[in-house]
């Protein structure tokens, strides 16, 4: 069971009789603070509006929502902008934020109407990107509790006066794609280990890509002992629930397409092995099959979308425990292509899955004719979150045009990268005596020394990004913007966003 997206629509109609969800900001003009109503082409009686913020003490700030008893429409939400800009032209991501806040403090409203300032099409699509990942819920597992959750919305109306001159229904399919597979991804971060295992992954998957041109295949643990996927056999051979090697290819009708292969870190739970990690915050480890999540998700959004990109998404799926068959620190494994690593610490797991992964992506890729780009997706170090925060995730590379081109993406979907560097230096901290590599080098930029170990399995000549997404794929803080508790979906939107851009080159 998947979480529902709304369904969405463009309106220029003004006989609103719902719930109307309108946009705020301040300024402070010579040491004068005031507010303006941003409502987009819809017009709207302000001065009992305007008054209403001043009596309620609003700040206008972004995040903040406020929901006042309405004449012509049931209820008023305005939304925060933040500062007014120079031009009163808001930021993209600003707008989706401020769609998505009211979104979600309309759980328990069945639909509304929003009316949001935008002229382009960029705008309106942000709007409606907001307002539908903003009403998501995950109910899955409740039972007694069920009736005390609050149903998020599941109409969705954009007041708009550009459909006249722009394909409205081409950008809200679009949005709904993206919702869609943004909440799936959400929803298995969010389901417990107790109900996702290596092998259900893979069956979740295959279920969504039936009666699609989606090509699934799956290796069970037989096959990847037999075929030398030391890493993942290595990972996973601690657990009840045997590892996976899932791969989803989509290949477009342009048989010249790019391709590009994403690689998804999937461990459905990190205890953290031998290395046991501490009680404290290890549930959190559910979601450390964020990255295979994501990039399943993208290679079947892009297919919905039909977008000319071939793309092969690999998921390489382990559960990391604490057994008499566990990894021990000093075992050496066979990386898939013979590279070996002497593992000691097995809490490092992720990149020992990947480099199995990788190695096999680039070579099927090479096989189809060669890969325009592999991009690896994982929740691969603690020391990202401690470098970045919990809100931006890294970006590291081979490649400086490919990272660039990446984040100037990011820029328009608003997901926030940065980018970090694979210093040369760090490389021979993760020197072994016994091995080729050890899976462990120096603590202190530890993010680093992660990516210069991926590296390691990737030939110099392909472009090669590799996100760090640790902090931002799992919000265990409070909902803010589109933004859930929970898993967040992080990721998806630029992938879609790349196969976009290479399509239409
Ligand atoms: N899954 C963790 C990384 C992680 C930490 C993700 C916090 C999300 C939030 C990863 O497998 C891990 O345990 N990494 C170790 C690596 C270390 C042993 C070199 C870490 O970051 O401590
Ligand atoms: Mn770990
Ligand atoms: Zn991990």
């Amino acid at each position: 069971m998947t979480s529902s997206t709304p369904t969405i629509r463009a309106t220029d109609s003004s006989a609103i009789n719902d719930v109307l969800v309108i946009g705020f900001s301040r300024e402070d003009k010579r040491g004068k603070k005031s507010f303006s109503l941003h409502s987009g082409s819809l017009k709207v009686d302000q001065a009992p509006l305007l008054e209403a913020l001043e009596d309620l003490g609003a700040t206008g700030a972004a995040d903040e929502v406020i929901k006042l008893p309405g004449t012509t429409n049931k209820l008023v939400v305005l939304t925060g902008l933040g500062e007014t800009p120079k031009n009163s032209e808001f930021a993209h991501e600003t707008l989706r934020r401020a769609a998505g806040a009211a979104s979600r403090t309309l759980a328990g409203h069945s639909s509304a109407t929003f009316a949001l300032p935008h002229s382009s099409s960029a705008e309106f699509a942000a709007i409606a990107e907001g307002a539908l990942l903003g009403a998501y819920a995950f109910a899955e597992f409740r039972g007694s509790s069920k009736a005390e959750q609050k149903l998020p919305l599941s109409k969705i109306s954009i007041y708009t006066k550009i459909s006249t001159k722009t394909d409205t229904a081409k950008l809200l399919k679009r949005a709904s794609v993206i919702a869609k597979y943004t909440f799936i991804v959400r929803d298995l971060i969010n389901t417990p280990p107790s109900h996702l295992t290596p092998d259900s992954f893979c069956q979740r998957f295959k279920k969504l890509a039936s009666g699609t041109k989606l090509k699934v295949e799956i290796l069970d643990e037989k096959q990847l002992r037999k075929l030398g996927y030391g890493g993942i056999i290595g990972v996973g051979q601690g657990s009840a629930n045997p590892p996976r090697l899932l791969r989803i290819s989509y290949q477009p009708t342009n048989k010249n397409a790019k391709r590009f292969a994403l690689v998804g870190k999937g461990i459905t739970f990190d205890t953290g092995g031998l290395a046991l990690k501490p009680a404290q915050g290890m549930e959190a480890m559910k979601s450390d099959m964020s990255g295979a999540a994501v990039v399943c998700a993208a290679a079947l959004a892009i297919a919905e979308l039909q977008l000319p990109v071939a793309i092969d998404a690999w998921a390489p799926l382990a559960e990391n425990m604490v057994s008499d068959t566990a990894t021990r620190p000093s075992d050496i494994i066979t990386i898939y292509g013979g590279k070996t690593v002497e593992v000691l610490n097995p809490d490092a797991e992720g990149r020992l899955v990947l480099a199995d992964a990788m190695m096999k992506a680039a070579e099927i890729g090479a096989k189809a004719g060669g890969l325009d780009g592999l991009i690896d997706v994982a929740t691969l170090t603690g020391a990202q979150v401690v470098a970045l925060g919990k809100r931006t995730s890294a970006v590291m590379t081979n490649n400086e045009s490919f990272s660039r081109q990446f984040l100037d993406l990011a820029d328009q979907t608003g997901e926030q990268f940065w980018p970090m560097p694979l210093p040369e230096e760090l490389r021979a901290s993760l020197d072994s005596p016994v091995a080729d590599i050890a899976n462990i080098g120096d603590r202190m930029g530890g993010m680093l020394v992660a990516g210069l170990f991926l590296k390691e399995f990737v030939a110099p000549e392909l472009p090669w990004l590799h996100l760090d997404i640790a902090g931002p794929a799992y919000n265990d803080v409070k909902p803010h913007g589109y933004t859930p508790v929970g898993g967040t979906g992080v990721a998806l939107r630029t992938l879609v966003a790349l196969a976009e851009s290479v399509a239409s080159r």
